[in-house]
């Protein structure tokens, strides 16, 4: 297996996260780390006074043994974001006093190098160590945050998550009687709106996935079987995700067509609440879109345009997706209709969405990319597009704005990344596509 740029013998590795907010991404405005130390006495010790002695203030410190090494220890750290440059110096010291391999995941200080990222299906595993904050992590702000068999069911969840790999069955969850009500109260109120207000594609989709995977109101239904239902329309796959993800990581999933997906359920006390996603939004969002092949296709444009870019463009494309695939609005016919998953995943805003309040502009990559948003009250702002297709046609005329010194393409035969960037890749593409061409004619001609 091709493993680029990182070695498995990385003693230390370094993440510092952007601050989008898209679901199942880091949210605030912190720089974060996540660092590997052998197992020794006084190993932390001294790495933390390296922070002491730069003056930075940690805001927040979590340890877990590491998956990739049984002698070292993971820890993750975050920053106020005043402190960069005396981080800098700070990851030097990692480096140089406590550690002689260092591995930077997303941070590039040479602005010509590109960014890692992930050739081969198997290595979105490593996102799973790579996560910003794990699961059963929540804010104070949180209606789960006083309850503690809540926290400990979330930590059940988000160990089932950092715990997976790539080719595994997902494991199936017993949901309690409460997580089941929690779900039947979200689904019996949103299916009221789906035939006025979801798209047409959204609609097609739901009752498959009421007849194959589970869909009803007394049950939630299994990650592993809606995996299935998706990899048998589109190619697309689920997998758990114990946490916050970067922008980056998040949006490299979609590449391959992998979704990175939540397996708790919000918390009781409000049903139609939650401040993060949660398997509601997942099944009841996104799930319905990734089964429609132009949508499927959409979503892995951004993954692919994602791939090796720029920080700054990433954070453009984590915009692109927030206004599209969360709260994107399309044209069918002579309406407009939602398709985003936060809009079909929340009572409120999908009836909202489509009232004359908020503001309606065309999508258009180059200007959506730019576009301010909230992410804790309904959108003032909504992108629509004309069809799948043609948004499709825009993002990847705008990926082909990205700086870049080469050109990717997925190959779904051997679920890898493509870098075009020598003849013989490119003989291979004109073959391949050449082979099609020829189906293609054939085709013409025997219907004519
Ligand atoms: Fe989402």
């Amino acid at each position: 297996m091709q493993r680029s740029q990182q070695t498995e013998t990385n003693k230390l590795s370094i993440e510092v996260s952007d601050s989008r907010n898209i679901p199942g991404t880091t949210k605030s405005e912190v720089i974060s780390c996540i660092f590997s130390l052998n197992e020794e006495v006084g190993a932390l010790a001294k790495a933390l006074r390296l922070f002491e002695d730069k003056g930075i203030n940690l805001m927040h410190i979590e340890s877990r043994p590491s998956r990739m090494n049984k002698d070292q220890y993971e820890f993750f750290i975050s920053v106020d974001p005043t402190y960069s440059q005396a981080l800098d110096e700070v990851i030097d010291g990692l480096r140089t006093q406590i550690s002689g391999h260092v591995h930077e995941l997303s941070r590039n200080k040479q602005k010509d190098t590109v960014p890692w990222f992930p050739n081969d299906i198997q290595d979105l595993d490593r996102f799973a160590n790579q996560i910003l904050s794990y699961g059963s992590e929540l804010d104070a702000d949180h209606p789960g945050f006083t309850d503690p068999v809540y926290r400990a069911r979330r930590k059940e969840f988000a160990d089932i998550a950092y715990n997976y790999r790539h080719g595994q069955v997902i494991p199936r969850v017993d949901y309690t009687a409460e997580e089941k009500a929690t779900w039947g109260v979200v689904f019996k109120e949103l299916k009221t709106l789906y035939p006025t207000h979801a798209c047409r594609e959204h609609n097609r989709v739901f009752p498959l996935l009421e007849k194959y995977c589970g869909y009803r109101q007394d049950n939630v239904p299994q990650l592993e079987d809606v995996s299935r239902f998706l990899q048998s329309c589109t190619g697309f796959r689920l997998r758990p995700v114990a946490g916050l993800l970067s922008s980056r990581d998040f949006l490299a999933g979609l590449a391959f067509r992998v979704f990175h997906s939540t397996q708790y359920i919000r918390h009781s006390s409000k049903p139609t609440y939650t401040p993060e996603p949660d398997i509601c939004h997942e099944l009841l969002g996104h799930v319905p879109l990734f089964a429609d092949p132009s949508f499927a296709q959409f979503s892995q444009e951004i993954g692919l345009a994602s791939l090796g870019a720029p920080d700054e463009y990433i954070e453009k494309l984590a915009t692109v997706y927030w206004f599209t695939v969360e709260f994107g609005l399309c044209k069918q016919g002579s309406e407009v209709k939602a398709y985003g998953a936060g809009l079909l995943s929340s009572f409120g805003e999908l009836q909202y969405c489509l009232t004359e309040k908020p503001k309606v502009l065309p999508f258009d990559p180059e200007k959506t990319s730019l576009q301010k948003y909230p992410i804790t009250e309904y959108q003032p702002v909504y992108f629509v597009a004309d069809s799948f297709e043609d948004a499709k046609e825009k993002v990847r005329k705008f990926a082909a704005t990205i700086p870049k010194p080469f050109t990717v393409r997925y190959n779904p035969y051997t679920q890898s990344i493509e870098v075009l960037d020598n003849t013989a890749q490119l003989r291979n593409l004109a073959d391949s596509i050449g082979s099609e061409m020829g189906k293609l004619c054939e085709a013409l001609r025997k219907l004519a």
